[in-house]
């Protein structure tokens, strides 16, 4: 099953998604050795860390709407993909209020914000586990004529295939 928006034959989707799971991620780590220094420059890669992570984030769900918007009702992927976008909306918006709730003092954020930080790279990994579910398990965004042997997909074929 083909993605919706594609660049150079492959979904864009899971090319953006590297910003969000990479630099909010790395905030929360970040957080945790601010906490055990009490090096305030910890927090402070943290907060630009996480406003980076939440842009990068919008920009990827928008990608995921599209892609998911184009598979076909009443599907186990168009429902359990649903589940996918709401929780990553939660994610981005739970690191989003961390964002604001540090802005007074980047240096020295509450703890609460370093907790709702913790709270949503749980849900996160659980919405990615689900994102894995839509690609490796149900093939969204998986070219029609997949194999070890495919040609590229700048060949051309890929894209008659999705045609179909
Ligand atoms: C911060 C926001 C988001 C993150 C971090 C994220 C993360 C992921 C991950 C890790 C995958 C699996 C990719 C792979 O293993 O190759 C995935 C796939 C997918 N996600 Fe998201 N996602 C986000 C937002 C959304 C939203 C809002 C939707 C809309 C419902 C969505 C729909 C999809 C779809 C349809 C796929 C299957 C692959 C594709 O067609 O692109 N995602 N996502």
């Amino acid at each position: 099953m083909a993605g919706k928006i594609n660049f150079l034959g492959h979904p864009v989707h899971p090319m953006l998604i590297v910003f969000p799971l990479g630099l909010l991620p790395l905030a929360v780590i970040f957080d945790i050795t601010y906490l055990s220094t009490a090096n305030g420059q910890w927090a402070q890669f943290s907060f630009w860390l996480i406003a980076t992570g939440v842009l990068g984030g919008l920009l990827a769900a928008v990608f995921g709407a599209a892609d998911w918007w184009a598979l076909d009702d009443g599907t186990r992927a168009k429902r359990i993909g649903l589940w996918h976008g709401l929780i990553n909306v939660v994610v981005t918006a739970l690191f989003a209020i961390s964002w604001v709730m540090r802005r007074p003092t980047p240096a020295a954020p509450p703890t609460a914000a370093i907790v709702i930080g913790i709270i949503a790279l749980v849900l996160a990994l659980i919405a990615a586990w689900i994102g894995g579910e839509l690609v490796y398990r149900l093939s969204v965004g998986v070219d029609f004529d997949a194999h070890v042997d495919s040609p590229s997909s700048l060949s051309g074929r890929s894209a008659k295939e999705k045609a179909r």
